[in-house]
């Protein structure tokens, strides 16, 4: 079922059932400008045959990054740089469409002491995060403008769709969850007021890249914190994404402070949802009863016949994968064949609680930077020199956009 294409809503089709979901690449110099190494990473990416990749976050607005090395587009340049990744990532027949993102609160310190949020709700981790200023009406126009003239951009340089992202936490989630979102204005209060600004976003982007065109939308099942968005409010807001003509909807799930769509993985995964293989399966089953939008679940599919059943089973449209892209990379043309029934969780965990996540993300940095640079992924760094890669790199490059600029 994997290698079977799949038509979207829009007329455009996919070759087959496998994506590459998105993944912060981290490459790209204060400019936000892609650059050769992004060029690399993306044709070795395509060259594993699957049938769409979705780029990390790329940015609307420069001092809102969800990591210094992130893709910009905030103007209408068409940077020939732009056109080279594009053409890179569907040198076999893929897709390749852009995340665009705005990170709001989740933005660094290194980033912006003060970024903008739907509410001053501070996050609260390891003291990384400024206080939030609350937008006002015209930062709010300005947000749906940045998405719009972002997804022109993507489409004349020749990618070939976009991907909105209002899941895990960045600005689009803030609105959208009421831990995050306290406004009593037509932004904020009910949940039609909370899903306003990512419908309109959608209206917009839709009136620029036109009906043939994909538009997708990245959306948490729940943020799984106490009085945040929940399955039952992510399921209404669904019912709404179907009227606004979107072409495929991803399922994740959690935020910056809920890290569940990174560490449920291997051993860190509760036994029965590693039964199920794929953490949101259950909830897409029942988004299955509520829409005929094409569904694409990510987050821990690991073997051809559970990902293959899943589909078989009309409980989703495409598998969407992350992690193998890197640590198995050499194995993907057979996952999608089922020549390779089971890509092994080669990720190398410190044991420390505190640590892990920055390990993590740094063990990926590194290997992302490593493909990218035509090396092989190498396995055995150490955990505490992967966390401080990690520090170290969005920290310098933070700062040198602090006291350099970033244009
Ligand atoms: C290094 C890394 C970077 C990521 N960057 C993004 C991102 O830019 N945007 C996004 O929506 N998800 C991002 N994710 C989450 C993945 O898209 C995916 O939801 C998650 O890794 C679970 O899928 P997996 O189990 O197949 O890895 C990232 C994950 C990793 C490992």
């Amino acid at each position: 079922m994997i290698n079977t294409p799949l038509a979207l809503p829009c007329g455009a089709i996919i070759k087959n059932r496998l994506c590459k979901a998105a993944m912060t690449e981290r490459l790209c110099s204060r400019t936000g400008i892609p650059n050769h190494k992004l060029t690399h990473l993306y044709k070795r990416w395509a060259e594993t045959g699957t049938g769409l990749q979705i780029t990390g976050n790329v940015m609307i607005d420069r001092n809102h990054l969800e990591s210094a090395g992130n893709i910009i587009i905030d103007s209408d340049v068409i940077h020939p740089e732009f056109k080279a990744l594009a053409e890179a990532g569907k040198i076999q027949g893929n897709h390749i469409w852009v995340q665009i993102s705005h990170s709001g609160r989740q933005t660094s310190r290194f980033v912006n002491l003060k970024p903008k949020s739907a509410s001053e709700v501070q996050l609260k981790k390891m003291g990384l995060f400024g206080k939030p200023r609350s937008m006002t009406e015209s930062d709010i126009k300005d947000v749906i403008v940045g998405f719009a003239r972002a997804a022109r951009v993507c489409k004349g340089a020749g990618f070939t769709g976009v991907q909105i992202h209002a899941a895990h936490g960045y600005l689009l989630s803030q609105f959208l969850s009421p831990i995050t979102n306290h406004r009593k204005d037509q932004w904020g209060g009910s949940l039609d007021n909370r899903s306003r600004l990512l419908l309109s976003i959608i209206d917009e982007v839709r009136k620029e890249v036109g009906p043939d065109f994909p538009i997708s939308v990245k959306l948490n099942s729940a943020d799984f914190q106490r009085g945040g968005f929940s399955e039952e409010e992510s399921i209404e807001v669904i019912k709404m994404l179907e009227e606004s003509g979107i072409d495929l909807l991803e399922i994740s799930g959690g935020t910056y402070e809920k890290v569940v769509f990174f560490l449920m993985n291997g051993e860190n995964t509760r036994e029965s949802t590693r039964r199920r293989e794929a953490y949101f399966l259950d909830f897409a089953e029942k988004v299955r009863e509520i829409t005929s939008l094409p569904l694409m679940v990510t987050g821990g599919f690991r073997t051809h016949s559970f990902s293959s059943k899943a589909i078989e089973d009309g409980a989703i449209d495409m598998v969407g994968m992350a992690r193998p892209f890197i640590t198995n990379l050499d194995e993907i043309k057979g996952f999608i064949s089922g020549d390779t029934e089971n890509l092994l969780d080669l990720v190398i965990r410190t044991g420390v609680a505190d640590l892990e996540e920055t390990a993590e993300a740094g063990f990926y940095a590194r290997n992302i930077l490593r493909i990218a640079q035509g090396k092989e992924v190498k396995f055995k760094f150490s955990s505490v020199g992967n966390a401080t890669f990690f520090v170290k790199h969005e920290f310098v490059k933070g700062m040198a956009r602090r006291i350099f600029g970033s244009k």
